[in-house]
């Protein structure tokens, strides 16, 4: 009889951690990811190490790709709210066309981070990214610190991005008082749709062409287009002679550094930002309040007439030339040295850190 009672005891037991395992089960936080494209570097290498970081802490994760489609990404978000996530990361195409999908998935009660872009919401949970501001100026001052004076070339990034407007206001804020002086002249402004390398290098043959090739430094906004662009400036020999900057210090984009045909590039550590995005995360699901965060209206943020505010965190950037890349770039891991120096004999290399 006792050793009965006991195995009902051990049933009874078992039964409710069977139970308990059942309700831990609907506690599982789901949240989904939505990219603009896996076209530039650094996306699908976010998207890993987001994935990794949420699954590690047993949150479920699925990610949508809209190869630069607004329309597909408003679509993939809506499905990502009817999937039942908790919250939403987005990288928008266009700040302003994703901003429908957010208010939606803000009526359903979904938090969302607005991931290194903006989109013009102020139903966002919050916007974390980077300094990007600084990241324009930085741009500018490093091809200055090559030129200081002369006929500038502009590249802006895709225009439906407002980081490219950000980065823009940076690169003005150097180059304005100069434009004013007299000590340079802008001889081309242009934007580069979805911040293709491809209409980047057409985009760059076509002024090139126009201005008799007439040009002593280009402002380029990331690595993508500036590599693009480098391919035209290649053609007619103008490459590693005429400065231009880049931007997320890309393989490809610290290899042409280390050649000596790309002057900067910005490193923006997404080993910050990803970390981040996680743990905003993980506050906004379990209802706490996120630290640290300052308020700014859309209106400072965009430029544009919009009404109401956005809670933000924006980290620091690291300014990149072949001068400190190898201890920025390779010795903090954020690049291997392999990559950096593919097709640079042994001989000119630095030693392995
Ligand atoms: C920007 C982003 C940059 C760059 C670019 C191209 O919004 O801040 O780091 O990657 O998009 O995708």
């Amino acid at each position: 009889m006792k050793k009965f009672l006991v195995l009902v005891l051990m049933l009874m037991a078992f039964g409710g951690m069977l139970f308990a395992g059942a309700s831990d089960e609907a506690d599982v936080y789901k949240v989904g990811l939505s990219f603009s494209d896996y076209e530039t570097e650094r996306w699908p290498v976010e998207e890993a190490a987001l994935r990794k970081q949420f699954e590690a802490i047993g949150w479920e994760v699925v990610t949508q790709v809209a190869n630069h489609d607004p329309k597909l990404q408003n679509d993939q978000i809506i499905n990502m709210i009817t999937q039942g996530v908790d919250v939403l990361i987005i990288v928008a195409e266009d700040g302003a066309a994703a901003a429908t999908a957010v208010d939606e998935a803000a009526a359903e009660g979904v938090q969302v981070i607005s991931y290194d872009r903006l989109i013009k919401s102020a139903n966002l949970a919050c916007y974390i990214s980077f300094d990007n501001v600084a990241v324009g100026e930085a741009q500018a001052s490093g091809v200055l610190d090559v030129v200081d004076r002369g006929r500038f070339v502009l590249l802006g990034g895709n225009p439906q991005d407002n980081n490219a407007t950000l980065f823009r206001k940076g690169q003005m804020n150097v180059l304005q008082p100069l434009i004013d002086s007299g000590q340079i002249e802008v001889v081309a402004d242009q934007w580069v749709p979805e911040w293709s390398p491809t209409n980047a290098l057409s985009i760059m043959e076509n002024i090139l062409t126009a201005i008799d090739n007439q040009v002593d430094a280009v402002v380029a906004s990331n690595d993508g287009t500036a590599l693009g662009a480098l391919e035209a400036m290649n053609a007619q020999g103008l490459a590693g002679i005429v400065p231009i900057s880049g931007q997320d210090a890309t393989t490809a984009g610290c290899n042409s550094i280390v050649k000596g045909e790309l002057t900067m590039t910005v490193l923006k550590d997404l080993r910050n930002l990803v970390p981040l995005a996680v743990e905003t995360a993980v506050t906004l699901a379990e209802g706490r309040e996120i630290p640290g965060l300052t308020t700014y209206s859309l209106k400072e943020l965009t430029g544009d007439d919009l009404v109401g505010d956005v809670d933000c965190k924006f980290l620091e950037i690291i300014s990149v030339n072949a001068d400190n890349l190898f201890e920025e770039v390779v010795v903090s891991g954020f690049q291997t040295y392999d990559d950096v120096y593919v097709g640079i004999p042994e001989s000119e290399r630095p030693a392995r850190p």
